[in-house]
Formats: structure tokens, sequence, C-alpha cells
């Protein structure tokens, strides 16, 4: 008899592809920026020592960790200028709506979708948790995540160069504090940015 106790994750032949093509280019780009957090991930995996199955997994899962925006109205989410306090909290709901929608297919993606905006000091949302109780693939997809938004322009707000941003992540600004981070994904960042870079870069 087979060992059926153990499945494939579903995610890769159902989620990715109706995710990239719901976001897709006509939404600032949100698509491809989804997709190249998974890439980051997957190279923090690789400075952990996760195998390639695992690896992909991760991958999988973390380019699905925005899903909840798709139940955010386009007026919030497309607003060109700072969101106000309700506009905010409207987006924040994000994480809870995309926890919902992928916990029946993978929980790997669920909890990163859940978790993913939660900072190691405990000034995230939506629950405030601080370090290890923070799952750590969403430590790792947070981590990823800021980098990616720290280099990507937006509406209202220029890239910034790998140099800058790098520098945010390590040393803080009036909106990221390294604190916010996984000490130990810290320190691998720190030896090992220049990966993201070329990841981001390619
Ligand atoms: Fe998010």
């Amino acid at each position: 008899m087979p060992d059926t106790s153990v499945t494939e994750p579903s995610i890769s032949c159902l989620e990715v592809p109706r995710a990239a093509a719901l976001f897709g280019e006509d939404v600032d780009g949100v698509g491809a920026y989804n997709l190249r957090v998974g890439d980051l991930v997957a190279v923090m995996c690789g400075l952990l020592g996760f195998g390639a199955r695992e690896t992909r997994h991760w991958r999988e899962a973390a380019a699905l960790h925005d899903l909840g925006k798709l139940w955010i109205p386009p007026a919030i989410l497309l607003k060109r200028g700072p969101l106000d306090q309700d506009e905010v909290a409207v987006m924040r709901d994000h994480a809870v709506l995309g926890h919902a929608r992928l916990g029946p297919h993978d929980h790997l993606a669920a909890e990163m979708a859940l978790y993913h905006h939660e900072n190691h000091d405990g000034s995230g949302y939506p629950f405030g948790l601080v370090g290890e109780w923070i799952p750590m693939s969403a430590r790792v997809v947070r981590l990823c995540d800021v980098y990616d938004a720290l280099r990507a322009a937006r509406p209202y707000k220029r890239a910034m160069s790998h140099e800058e941003a790098t520098g945010v992540i390590l040393f803080g600004d009036d909106r990221i504090q390294p604190r916010m981070f996984d000490p130990e994904l810290l320190r691998l960042f720190a030896l090992h940015h220049q990966r993201f870079a070329a990841c981001f870069d390619r």
C-alpha cells in the first residue's frame, strides 16, 4: 500500500496562476511583486539550509502572502497617496482575508498570509505577536517583503537602490527598525545581502 498520508502541496497548480492572473500587470505590478517575494524567500531558504522540495513549497506559498488584497476595495488598494486611518484598517484586513482563503488549500501559505505583517518587537499586526510567537515562515516573508517593498517603485514613492534598502533594514529609518526582524534572519541578510540583490535584479 502506498503511503497516502503525505500529500504534495496543491497550491502551485491552483493558486499561483490564479493569483498572478488576477493581480496581473494592471494592478501596478502587484503580481510580479508577489512572485518576486517568493523568489527572495527561496534565497533565505537556501541560507537556512532547506532542501529543494521544502524551498519550492516556501517559494510558492510566499508568492501568495498578499492574496487577501483581492478582497480589498480597489479605491483603497490602488489609492495614490497616503491612506487615512479607516483605510489603513481596511487594508490591514488583507492578512486575515488571505488566511481564510488559503487555509483550506495549504497550511504554510495560510500561515504566511496571516502573520507576514507581524514584527519581532511586537509592533506589527493583526495580533502584535512578539519574537518566536510569530511562525518562522512569516518572519522570513516579513524580511523579504520589506526588502522588496523598499526596492520597488510605487505611485507614491521612488525605488531605493540595493545599498539604500540594505541600510534601512540593518540600521533603520523613520518607518523601519532592525528590531522588527528576527535577529538570526537579520544576521543572515547582513552576511549575504548581495544574494538578495542578485535575485531582485535578475
Ligand atoms: Fe501584506
